[in-house]
């Protein structure tokens, strides 16, 4: 079954040096091309949202005051079957970037559906540090990480600017490598929607005012 999956991309970095800037851009596509032989699939850029200051959450406005576009973002996330977190990693953290612009959204309108984390380094290690920080992030926002998880070190080697993969003998391990964290979440992306379509829906149970109505006793 075809699934609405959103791809949010975590750099908004345009400057060099380290070269080259927006590395993570390849690393969206690269999944997007993946995903998109079954699925519709978006790609969410930070670069293209504005986000003001001082710092306001959708849920925050009165309805009748909310931003046009992050409504309409918060329309995309509601009506998604599944979310892919691509992230840099900066400092051993994820992007504050991606971390900035999910906070803005919540958790009500990721809930009880996957997401698969994606990260990326010009460097060795793929950014590892900062998927471990995601898995908690991600399972607070409700979108629960599948699994398996994507790094591509050395992505600018892995990766042409397309997002296609460079040709290297390790392409179709690395085309392997991709699919298997994506049918992970495509397994879990439709047993979810199957749910909703059999009018499934959990009540989610947020909390409306405070935090502590989630207390214990
Ligand atoms: C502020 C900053 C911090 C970084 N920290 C790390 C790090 O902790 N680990 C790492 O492997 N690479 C680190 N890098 C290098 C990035 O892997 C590399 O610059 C990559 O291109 C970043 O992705 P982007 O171009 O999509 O923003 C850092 C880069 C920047 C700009």
């Amino acid at each position: 079954m075809n699934l609405d999956i959103l791809i949010f991309l975590g750099s908004v970095r345009e400057s060099s040096p380290p070269k080259p800037a927006r590395l993570g851009l390849r690393v969206a596509e690269a999944c997007k091309i993946q995903l998109e032989k079954n699925h519709n699939v978006t790609l969410i850029d930070p670069l293209n949202i504005t986000l003001l200051k001082p710092f306001k959450p959708h849920f925050s406005y009165a309805k009748n005051k909310v931003p046009e576009n992050l409504d309409f973002l918060a329309q995309q996330i509601e009506k998604a079957d599944a979310y892919i977190m691509v992230s840099p990693e900066y400092n051993h953290s994820m992007s504050p970037a991606l971390a900035d612009l999910l906070n803005h959204f919540g958790s009500s309108l990721f809930s009880y559906k996957p997401s698969a984390i994606v990260t990326y380094s010009a460097g060795q290690w793929g950014g590892a540090r900062a998927a471990v920080n995601m898995r908690t992030f991600l399972s607070e926002l409700g979108c629960l990480p599948v699994s398996a998880m994507l790094h591509v070190p050395k992505a600018q080697e892995v990766l042409n600017d397309d997002g296609t993969f460079t040709d290297s003998q390790d392409r179709n391990l690395w085309i392997d490598y991709f699919g298997r964290t994506f049918a992970q979440l495509e397994w879990w992306g439709t047993a979810a929607q199957n749910q909703r379509l059999n009018g499934n829906e959990i009540q989610p149970r947020a909390f409306k005012v405070n935090p502590s109505q989630r207390n214990a006793p």
